[in-house]
């Protein structure tokens, strides 16, 4: 982590209808951070995202990634100045190789020439080189994550946004996922904020914590401090529904 503000978001706030998903969060991201944001199903962590990304607009507050304000701003653009989110492989990808798949992710930051060098980069880094001709809707669970990451990772984020990567994984597939992480981090110098319910995963990567409960940020601070917070551990932690692992570890 570094002293300088990658992402800032403050006071976003974002109704549907009568129903505010968020309201006013101030949330800030360093250079090179691991941070998490944690909640109960419905708090608006995706919301979160998609108002950080430029899938949807705030009806009130500012995003600014590395000084530039982008608020209103395509996600498109958003990716070309620097970051990426993970998305659940959508039905378009599936009829694609993992090659296609990762080079599609670097179409968007890179001309032609450059494109293949990037893919070989990715694939190189996340091992997929035995499943780069596999088309994505014959892989499993832990290849189609990895694969998707591997796609975010290609437009060269210096932000990444992973939303709920581990849910389903095996023990043993989320550890190997962890380390991946870890490595994108330390080496490709990559921010990262993972929305999680793992807590084994959020409590040993991340540096800091957010806490949003039903649209509000109800705490923040590094995971110590948040495993011991009374008012999450009644909003979250203490209601035993999260951190569980696939059973077919
Ligand atoms: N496009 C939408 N239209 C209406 N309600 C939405 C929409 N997206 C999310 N919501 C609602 O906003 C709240 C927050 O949702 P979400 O951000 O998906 O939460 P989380 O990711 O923390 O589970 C939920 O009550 C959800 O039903
Ligand atoms: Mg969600």
């Amino acid at each position: 982590m570094s002293n300088e503000k990658i992402l800032t978001a403050s006071g976003i706030t974002k109704s549907f209808g009568s129903l505010i998903a968020v309201n006013h969060v101030d949330l800030e991201i360093y250079e090179e951070e691991i941070v998490g944001l944690i909640g109960p199903n419905g708090a608006g962590k995706t919301t979160l995202f998609n108002l950080i990304n430029g899938l949807e607009t705030p009806d009130q507050g500012e995003v600014t990634f590395k000084g530039i304000d982008i608020t209103a701003m395509s996600p498109h653009k958003i990716c070309q100045l620097g970051m990426a989110r993970s998305f659940q492989v959508t039905r378009s990808f599936t009829q694609m190789s993992v090659e296609e798949a990762i080079k599609v992710g670097a179409y968007n930051r890179k001309n032609e020439k450059e494109v293949q060098e990037k893919v070989e980069w990715v694939i190189n880094f996340f091992g997929l080189e035995e499943i780069r001709d596999c088309k994505c809707s014959d892989l499993g669970l832990a290849s189609l994550r990895k694969v998707e990451v591997a796609r975010a990772t290609a437009t060269e984020p210096n932000l990444l946004l992973l939303d709920e990567v581990a849910a389903g994984l095996t023990s043993a597939e989320l550890l190997k996922l962890m380390s991946e992480l870890r490595r994108l981090n330390k080496e490709a110098k990559i921010a990262l904020c993972v929305v999680e319910h793992v807590m084994q995963m959020v409590m040993s990567l991340c540096e800091r914590i957010f806490v949003l409960d039903a649209g509000e940020l109800i705490a923040q601070g590094v995971p110590e401090e948040i495993s011991n917070n009374q008012r999450v551990i009644e909003a979250y932690l203490g209601r035993g529904s999260y951190g569980k692992t696939s059973s077919a570890d």
